[in-house]
């Protein structure tokens, strides 16, 4: 069976990053596009060389032509700007709506089979502009947040516990970062929800409303820490579980920005869900039951979402 092929729009920290993995995992053959002149072939290049060390079966390769990405069965991309200290992501919004209206264009012409996976910031947002530009079917275009805003929840409570991070799960619904929700009673330890643990004893009400909006926060803290970039091992990490789950039609069950119809009571557009990943993409929406409460932090996450999108539709309209 010939060898899957994974392309990476964006060759950057984030984007070197996932060549690595998809090497490492042999999800398949790499190939890294970026509009740096040299870099993506300078990447493959050093990472290629590595396959001999590591000892993994994987051909390399990058180019500035975006014929590169051609046949692609996965594309992911992270081409655009990252934050800087004091910026948010939404601050991003005008540079990158047009990067990624040119990416999913030329998806659309050279891999309209692949499932795309967004990356690019502001998220959800850019999500939905690649489904437009590329006009892909939506169940193949997803978003990567849910599966880092759930790492980086079920990290923090980790070191709370004093418990391995593999027995932590945690559910996050709604838009990426700052208005993410989070599900403390679908969160677990073990299968012990995260409100027994309190009663328990094991970590107290305020300890966890500290964790959680350390969890919201948590890309501002690395971007302030690094000064000129934002996270990116995660980030390609989270990635890679969704293409992976993909490509070998694993049905993960994985929060991820898709495509709402009703769901939620949200339509034509695209927020954090929990959905099940297979070889047909978004495969199934889950949708469960909200608290009031629940509800109205979802209904807040919803209205930040759209309040972007009707920025990039106006900012569209003023093109035209
Ligand atoms: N087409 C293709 N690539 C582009 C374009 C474009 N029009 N514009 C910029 N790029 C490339 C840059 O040359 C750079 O190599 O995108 C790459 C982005 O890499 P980094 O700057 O290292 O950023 P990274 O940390 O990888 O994050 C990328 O993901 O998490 C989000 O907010 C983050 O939007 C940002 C994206």
């Amino acid at each position: 069976m010939a060898r899957k092929k994974i392309a990476l729009v964006g060759a950057g920290q984030i984007g070197g990053t996932l060549a690595l993995l998809a090497g490492q995992k042999e999800m398949g053959d790499v190939v890294l596009f970026d509009i740096a002149e040299g870099m993506p072939e300078g990447k493959a290049l050093d990472l290629a060389q590595a396959s001999p060390v590591e000892g993994f079966n994987a051909k390399l390769g990058g180019g500035n032509d975006y014929s590169v990405i051609a046949g692609a069965d996965v594309v992911i991309v992270t081409a655009g700007v990252p934050r800087k200290p004091g910026m948010s992501r939404d601050d991003l919004i005008g540079i990158n709506t047009g990067v990624v209206k040119t990416v999913g264009e030329a998806i659309k012409t050279y891999a309209p089979n692949a499932f795309v996976i967004v990356i690019t910031n502001p998220l959800d947002v850019m999500v939905w502009v690649m489904q437009q530009a590329s006009g892909l079917p939506p169940e193949r275009v997803v978003g990567m947040a849910g599966v880092l805003d759930s790492a980086r929840f079920r990290y923090f409570l980790a070191e709370e516990f004093g418990v391995s991070v593999e027995d932590v799960t945690a559910f996050v619904l709604g838009g990426h970062g700052d208005t993410m929700v989070p599900l403390v009673r679908y969160s677990t330890v073990a299968g012990i929800p995260l409100p027994d643990l309190v009663k328990m004893g094991w970590t107290t009400q305020e300890k966890l409303d500290a964790i959680v909006q350390r969890t919201r926060d948590g890309g501002a803290e690395i971007v302030k820490l690094l000064k000129t970039g934002s996270a990116f091992y995660a980030p390609a990490a989270s990635a890679i579980v969704m293409a992976e789950s993909y490509l070998k039609d694993q049905k993960r069950v994985l929060p991820c920005a898709a495509y709402l119809t009703g769901q939620y009571g949200v339509s034509d557009m695209y927020v954090g869900v929990p959905v099940v990943l297979g070889a047909g993409g978004v495969e199934k929406i889950i949708e469960i039951e909200l608290s009031a409460e629940e509800k109205a932090m979802f209904d807040h996450s919803v209205d930040a979402v759209k309040t972007l999108v009707d920025v990039v539709k106006k900012q569209e309209a003023g093109k035209a």
